[in-house]
């Protein structure tokens, strides 16, 4: 039983240790490939088709994974009004109707795995592991936001009161809520916003990354078949000037869920702040500067794997990704070194193989900051090592893991989204300078702590302003359920996704008072 006695359960996923099934997968995934792909506004249960631009596999630029129509101004227009028309039905909808629409489409993706897992690794450059991953995420987030829905509006709160009087307190739906998402979590975080708006009551106009909408039209007809109405949920590709912000400017929208950079964020709440009509709430998920911190009672060959994973694992394109490792001096060369002789062993490639830990970044741009970072870093800081490509550059965004040590966090004013890892040493009596140096950067997404002294990691947990601090393992990954993930700060607003109370800030509370 989960908190609050919901029922759940977490999705099997696939055991990556098993070489017979990863290799069946593997096939099953290549043979999966060849089915086209579109995508284009979805509204009212219809794709619409028009003029078409290529999406293509950031591993490979000269394959096209599918097409996506963009939508137009009439096309965000046309979605709200529907929606604004279809809330209050969906709304009256009993919650486990709704919850029973996101229960078969988690059945739905699991049956159609390979087909998703080849959109993830062809249309996200995600490796098989990420995919499985990102799918298997996706899964749990609609069997759990499902289960909580159930829990907690189902049937109302009964309040006390005089005799004669009836209390009670309801959670609805409050409206149409726009949902933003990002490219590096295109099923899980897409499916997350998505399916938590819907069953609280919300009617949904869903706006994917730019560079991942094939995905997004995949989980949208899954939805859709699952039983959600036509006109309750629309999917809008486009890009952010064209698409997002018209969205979050009407007047119609009650609410937005939005995940991506702090400064996209930073710009719908001046966007939602400015326009008239009601308070807009804005759930946002942003960036992190999330540091790990290690002292000298720690386990080498642990911290080493541990880094490892947190920090390039997905190309480091995850905002849980550790940016800063903070080593206690004693220990800093020797862990240095055995870091490098780790990321020597990494294998950059074609994320479609059983073998490649990294694939690409996500496309031309990405990589390009990356260099320039790299470039700055090569001047200002010292190169511990940089992993070699070894022949997967070919047409691909592929980039070399490096990391480098730099003398403080003041060279690290925005989050690199990317496979770069910056080492600082600390002196054993200035850990309280380290404290304030990563609370200083406003960020508090993800922390890590490898020490083998109980009450050093309780004073370092207690003093640092994150939402979730992982101890003497690797800080990624978060599991729906078991760790409700989010920041504060610059990192986001809260609530937690997969977590017990993610659901209350899409509805809004009512209080009936009868007297009988
Ligand atoms: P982004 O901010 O560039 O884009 C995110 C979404 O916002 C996209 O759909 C984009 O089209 C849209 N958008 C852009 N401008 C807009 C505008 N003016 N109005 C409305 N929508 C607009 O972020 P990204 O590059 O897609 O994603 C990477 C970022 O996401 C990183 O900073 C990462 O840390 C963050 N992220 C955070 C979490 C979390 O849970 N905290 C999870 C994943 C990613
Ligand atoms: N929820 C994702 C993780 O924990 C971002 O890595």
């Amino acid at each position: 039983a989960d908190l609050y006695g919901a029922e759940r359960k977490n999705s099997a996923g696939v055991d990556l240790t098993d070489a017979e099934l990863m290799q069946k997968l593997a096939q099953e995934i290549t043979a999966a490939a060849s089915v086209a792909a579109t995508s284009g506004p979805i509204i009212g249960g219809v794709e619409k088709v028009g003029k078409a631009e290529d999406i293509r596999n950031p591993a490979k630029t000269s394959e096209v994974v599918g097409k996506v129509v963009q939508a137009s101004q009439a096309d965000v227009d046309d979605a709200i009004s529907r929606a604004s028309r279809a809330f209050a039905d969906w709304s009256a909808t009993p919650a486990a109707t709704r919850a029973a629409c996101l229960d078969k489409a988690a059945d739905l993706m699991e049956s159609r795995r390979a087909e998703l897992l080849a959109l993830c690794i062809r249309e996200a450059g995600k490796t098989i592991g990420d995919a499985i991953a990102e799918l298997r995420e996706a899964v749990d987030f609609c069997r759990y936001y499902a289960a909580r829905a159930r829990a907690d509006f189902g049937a109302p709160l009964m309040l006390p009161g005089p005799t004669g009087e009836r209390n009670q307190l309801m959670l609805q739906g409050r409206g149409v809520f726009a949902c933003i998402s990002p490219w590096n979590f295109p099923l899980a975080i897409f499916m997350g916003q998505v399916s938590a708006a819907l069953v609280a009551g919300n009617c949904v106009i869903a706006k994917p990354a730019e560079q991942t909408p094939l995905i997004a039209a995949a989980a949208v007809k899954i939805l859709h078949q699952a039983g959600v109405p036509g006109d309750v949920l629309h999917l809008l590709p486009g890009d952010g000037p064209n698409v997002g912000a018209p969205l979050t400017r009407d007047p119609r929208i009650a609410g937005v869920a939005f995940t991506g950079s702090t400064d996209t964020a930073r710009l719908i709440n001046r966007t939602l702040a400015a326009k008239d009509g009601p308070i807009v709430p804005l759930i946002a998920e942003t960036g992190g500067q999330n540091a790990m911190i290690v002292d000298s009672s720690a386990l080498p060959e642990q911290v080493v794997r541990d880094v490892l994973i947190s920090s390039f694992q997905s190309a480091g394109q995850r905002c849980s990704a550790l940016r800063v490792l903070f080593v206690q001096q004693d220990i800093g060369h020797k862990l240095e070194e055995m870091l490098s002789g780790a990321m020597a062993e990494l294998r950059v490639g074609d994320p479609s193989r059983l073998k490649t830990d990294i694939g690409p970044v996500i496309d031309a741009e990405a990589k390009s900051v990356l260099e320039a970072h790299v470039q700055r870093m090569d001047r200002e800081g010292k190169l511990i090592y940089r992993t070699k490509l070894n022949g997967a550059a070919g047409e691909g965004h592929f980039f070399a893991p490096a990391a480098y040590r730099i003398d403080g966090l003041n060279r690290l004013q925005r989050e690199v989204f990317g496979p770069v890892l910056h080492v600082i040493h600390y002196a054993a009596d200035k850990l309280d300078d380290v404290l304030n140096s990563i609370n200083a950067t406003g960020y508090g997404l993800t922390l890590g702590i490898h020490s083998r002294i109980d009450g050093k990691v309780k004073y370092i947990a207690e003093r640092l302003r994150v939402g979730n601090a992982y101890v003497n393992r690797n800080m990624i990954g978060a599991v729906v359920g078991v760790q409700p993930f989010g920041g504060e700060g610059l990192s986001g607003t809260g609530p937690k996704a997969g977590g017990p109370h993610y659901l209350h800030r899409f509805a809004t509370e009512r209080t009936l008072t009868i007297d009988t």
